[in-house]
């Protein structure tokens, strides 16, 4: 099971202290089958490489630039620097960036040029409330993981985060039944190798044993919670209780 840590713009140097805990954590029996992938802001991925050096926690980046080589692209960074500073992931596609104008043609070039500097790609999908509410989940989630993945040949670096926007930092969780409905749903799109599906909104410590319910989940995507150790640790080790 797979736990990613999305710390959005959150985080400075201090905060690395905070990470003593999970990396006590992380080389403990409790982690059982748990893999911890923490993904801080740009300017503390160094630092917390760093920090981990000496256990298993994996570092992301929160997304890249769509081309992979260097230019002229002020404020940004591509997938092949990021890989180069210990990076193993990158999210993409997150509905935060959606909202400020990622396209999903946009969304393909990154995940492609992601693939191409050997990150694993967390590809972020979901409905709005209005979507949800006027029943088009599916053809949104069709639409998403179509343009998304198109002419993504491998699919087994890829990772599909179902986050319903309305989910993310309200503290609402999908209903369990529909859950699996929508998890069985993105299943059924890919043929042979299935991409790891992890599910990512409002996920804490009270409400991860309803989560951890929908069988064929291969982890979650943890926002807010991920940002206390204690919480963070706590949710892995519900999953696993
Ligand atoms: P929250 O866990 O804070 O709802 O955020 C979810 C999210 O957006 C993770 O990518």
């Amino acid at each position: 099971m797979y736990f990613v840590a999305n710390w959005k713009m959150f985080g400075n140097l201090k905060s690395i202290n905070t990470l003593d805990k999970v990396i006590k954590f992380s080389k403990s029996k409790e982690i059982k089958k748990g893999r911890l992938i923490y993904c801080p802001p740009y300017t503390l991925i160094t630092s917390f490489f760093k920090k981990f050096e000496n256990c298993l926690i994996d570092i992301g980046g929160q997304n890249c630039h769509e081309s992979d080589d260097y230019g002229a692209h002020t404020g940004f960074i591509n997938s092949r620097m990021l890989k180069s500073i210990g990076a193993n992931y990158v999210i993409l596609g997150h509905s935060e960036n959606r909202i400020k104008g990622e396209t999903d043609k946009l969304i393909n070039l990154k995940i492609r040029s992601a693939i191409k500097a050997k990150l694993k790609v967390i590809f972020c999908i979901g409905e709005t409330l209005k979507e949800k509410n006027s029943g088009k989940t599916n053809s949104i989630l069709s639409k998403q993981i179509k343009f998304g993945l198109d002419k993504v040949k491998k699919k087994s670096n890829i990772f599909i985060a179902y986050e319903p926007v309305w989910s993310i930092g309200t503290g609402k969780i999908p209903k369990s039944k529909e859950l699996q409905q929508t998890v069985e749903f993105i299943k059924k799109k890919f043929k042979g190798k299935l991409p790891k599906i992890l599910y990512g909104g409002s996920v804490n410590p009270k409400n991860i044993n309803d989560l951890t319910k929908i069988i064929s989940l291969d982890g979650f995507l943890i926002g807010g919670a991920s940002q206390s150790s204690k919480k963070f640790i706590d949710i892995v080790k519900k999953t696993f209780n």
